[in-house]
């Protein structure tokens, strides 16, 4: 899915696929390095980190093991709760692994902050952060992030992973839509 394929329902596009590719390999180099010597299981969050995930993958030098959890947070429309149940739990027992999640999008920051207690308790080597997107002004909660794309302002993006009404997690930039695709 293009740029054109979207019409009207496009706004802007906040993020391009070059720009997203070059931070991506700037963050991927970074990674390498804080890993160097080390095996690196990525955990990734589904939906949306599919494609950071699977393009962050590839530009690593760093030999990984991927793994994925599915979870849901009970709240009402696009805001999380922070109140997470598991829908799909890793496959691979974490203890004494060296993990890194993966996330598309950092908002409220509930969400991961649940996951880093949930998968701290699992004693794993060492747990740290790697996001492609964060919006800061949204944050509730402090987490500690070692790797994040870009910051971006809090409205609603979509694309390369991030959906609106499951839509739109194919295109290959991080976009706006317009108010009409919202019913406003
Ligand atoms: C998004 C995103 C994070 C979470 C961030 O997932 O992937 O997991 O929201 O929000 P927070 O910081 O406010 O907790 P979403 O629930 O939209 O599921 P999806 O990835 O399947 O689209």
């Amino acid at each position: 899915m293009q740029e054109k394929d979207l019409g009207a329902d496009l706004r802007s596009v906040l993020i391009t696929k070059q720009e997203i590719d070059a931070r991506l390999a700037e963050l991927a180099a970074k990674i390498d390095a804080g890993y160097e010597g080390k095996d690196l299981l990525l955990v990734g969050v589904l939906k949306g980190a599919v494609m950071v995930m699977a393009d962050l993958a590839r530009a690593l030098a760093t030999p990984v093991t991927m793994d994925w959890m599915a979870i849901s947070s009970y709240g009402a429309g696009t805001q999380s709760s922070g109140v997470v149940r598991i829908l799909k739990d890793l496959d691979t027992d974490i203890k004494d692994k060296h993990v890194l999640i993966v996330e598309d999008i950092i908002d409220s920051g509930l969400t991961l902050s649940w996951l880093l207690s949930n998968l701290g308790s699992r004693e794993p080597a060492s747990l740290e952060i790697m996001t492609l997107l964060r919006k800061p002004e949204a944050a509730k909660v402090d987490i500690d992030v070692k790797w994040v794309g870009f910051d971006i302002p809090s409205e609603f993006v979509v694309g390369y992973g991030l959906d609106y009404g499951e839509k739109y997690r194919n295109l290959p930039f991080i976009g706006t839509l317009a108010p009409h695709v919202y019913g406003g």
